[in-house]
């Protein structure tokens, strides 16, 4: 058994990812695979990034956030949250940040700390920790487009002609694993240090926070459950070809 250290999961980013993605099984080949997909993602990223925006306006619990100021940006904004259209000058920006980080995600080609840093700062720039700091993104809505964006790129490769299965294989499960990844990145700044340092200290320790060691528990659970059925789907597709 491996010894993994809760207090530098809980400081020490790279120790974190080192972790996460050994757990899921994520490597050097799939950050080659995500590369590779560069020429397919790249020319769907205004009708990606278009769709996200659709979704996040169908809901006022999610359009509400367009409304406020957000960090980085000096133009118009409109008086009322009606006014406020996909067209509007701070929709257009957050469009262009979407794409620039969705096109960065593809095209790094080695994952140093200051990417780690830039996926990490991600997830805290949607909590009142980073960014705007009237902005508090509830996890909810980031769990739900996570979700959405991760469908929208396995169906894109997915419907890619000329490309045979096993590579559509390797596409979708580097695609999923890098959402887990993304995942924790966020989850780490809304459940803080409770995500890592409250597990028992040995085999008779009752937890101190019982609902938060559950939840530990649950995610763990949740990421070796994906992993098991993107194994399935793998075969499911290898079988296919
Ligand atoms: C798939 C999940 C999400 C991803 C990958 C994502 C990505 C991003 C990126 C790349 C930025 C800019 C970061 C920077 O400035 O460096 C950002 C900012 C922002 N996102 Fe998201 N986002 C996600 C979910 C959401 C959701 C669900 C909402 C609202 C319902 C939202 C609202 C915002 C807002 C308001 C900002 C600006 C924050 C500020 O200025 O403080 N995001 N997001």
């Amino acid at each position: 058994m491996e010894h993994i250290d809760d207090d530098q999961l809980a400081t020490n980013l790279r120790y974190r990812f080192d972790y996460v993605a050994k757990f899921i099984r994520w490597s050097n080949d799939d950050i080659a695979v995500l590369n590779s997909l560069e020429p397919i993602v790249s020319p769907l990223l205004p009708v990606v990034v278009d769709a996200v925006y659709k979704k996040l306006f169908q809901f006022d619990v999610t359009k509400r956030f367009f409304f406020k100021r957000n960090e980085g940006f000096e133009g118009n904004l409109p008086s009322s949250l009606n006014d406020l259209t996909l067209n509007s000058e701070q929709i257009q920006f957050r469009k262009d940040m979407l794409s620039r980080y969705l096109t960065r995600v593809i095209t790094t080609k080695v994952w140093d700390d200051s990417f780690l840093q830039y996926l990490s700062r991600v997830g805290k720039i949607h909590t009142n920790n980073g960014g705007s700091k009237s902005i508090n993104v509830p996890y909810i809505h980031v769990n739900a487009l996570l979700g959405y964006v991760e469908h929208i790129l396995i169906d894109a490769v997915w419907g890619v002609e000329n490309v045979d299965n096993k590579t559509k294989k390797a596409a979708i499960l580097s695609i999923n694993k890098f959402f887990w990844i993304q995942n924790d990145l966020f989850t780490m700044h809304y459940i803080g240090s409770s995500s890592v340092s409250n597990a028992p200290k040995d085999d008779t320790a009752i937890p101190s926070n019982t609902s938060s060691f559950a939840f530990n528990h649950h995610l763990l659970m949740t990421f070796a459950l994906v992993a098991a059925i993107a194994v399935v789907i793998g075969y499911y597709i290898g079988g296919q070809k």
